[in-house]
């Protein structure tokens, strides 16, 4: 896709995958808008993306992902100057190791791998459908296969496990990602996710020690660990195609639980009534 004059949105640009995707864009000319948490990082961010490729067109909205109210006013600042995206890149994610709440009081990995993409992007579809052609990229992982969608215990009120709530959070995003495509069919608009590999940043920084020290003999950089991020944003070869699940740049397996329809569906409607929308 021609990035250029483009405007594109990219959540957690501010480390790792996100980062060097960010970098990419902005390389091809397109115009960014970054949600962050920390804007003393979106502003550093927004200095070498400048340094690196020349494009000063960098915008930073103050943004928490743990919380459904700043989710909602990023979206009102981005509307109060834009009407066009034709990039949107939910890329934030986090892994916590011990369960904590978000500021609405939910679990955090469903509130920030998914509930926070999910918000985010209902909440720009009418200008992401107003601007197409125009991709939805979401981050998933290669952890969903560790999880299946407990709608009895979502947060883990009951039982609680780092792996299980992160990989779910991770399977969400297959299913956000696949009833998605579908509610989007026809409208020029196309939505895909990705496992990025096993990918060395800040992610893991929450896990001990000897987890960190094994994970990293198989770590790969974020700049390989973006490029098959960047390859759905920008790629003519993946023009059209939507719905799938990606890695190294190829369509790639998911489980079969991943791929069950009705609990997409119901997903969306559970996600729907979380948000309060409509
Ligand atoms: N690394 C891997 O091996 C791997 C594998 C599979 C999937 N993934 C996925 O890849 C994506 C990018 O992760 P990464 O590996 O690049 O991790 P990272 O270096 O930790 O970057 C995470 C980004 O998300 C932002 N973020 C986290 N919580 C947030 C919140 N509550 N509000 C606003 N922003 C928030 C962070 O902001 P701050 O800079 O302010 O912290 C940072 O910019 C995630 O969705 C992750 O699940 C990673």
């Amino acid at each position: 896709m021609e990035l250029k004059d483009k405007i594109a949105l990219i959540t957690g640009a501010t480390s790792g995958i996100g980062q060097v995707t960010a970098i990419d864009i902005a390389g091809r000319g397109a115009k960014l808008v970054l949600p962050v948490r920390d804007t003393e990082k979106g502003e550093a961010l927004k200095k070498e993306i400048a340094e690196k490729t020349g494009n000063t067109s960098v915008e930073i909205i103050p943004c928490r992902l743990d919380s459904l109210d700043s989710i909602r006013d990023c979206v009102k600042a981005f509307r109060q100057k834009h009407d066009r995206l034709h990039l949107l890149i939910n890329n934030a994610g986090t892994w916590e190791t011990k369960r904590k709440e978000s500021v609405d009081g939910i679990e955090m990995n469903f509130a920030v791998n998914h509930l926070a993409p999910f918000l985010l992007t209902y909440l720009l579809l009418d200008i992401i459908k107003a601007s197409a052609p125009a991709r939805i990229v979401s981050v998933s992982s290669t952890a969903h296969k560790q999880a299946t969608m407990n709608f009895n215990d979502l947060e883990g009120k009951k039982r609680w496990s780092s792996m299980r709530s992160y990989a779910q959070g991770k399977l969400a995003n297959i299913f956000f990602t696949r009833k998605l495509a579908e509610e989007l069919k026809g409208t020029g608009v196309t939505a895909n996710c990705l496992h990025p590999g096993v990918v060395r940043t800040r992610l893991f920084d929450k896990m001990p020690t000897l987890f960190q020290r094994i994970f990293g003999l198989v770590m790969i950089p974020p700049e390989k660990g973006a490029e098959t991020s960047i390859y759905l944003a920008t790629s003519p070869e993946v023009e059209g195609v939507t719905g799938g699940y990606f890695a190294k740049k190829k369509p790639a397996k998911t489980t079969r639980h991943a791929q069950d329809m009705e609990v997409a569906e119901k997903l969306w409607q559970v996600s729907k009534d979380y948000c309060g929308v409509d």
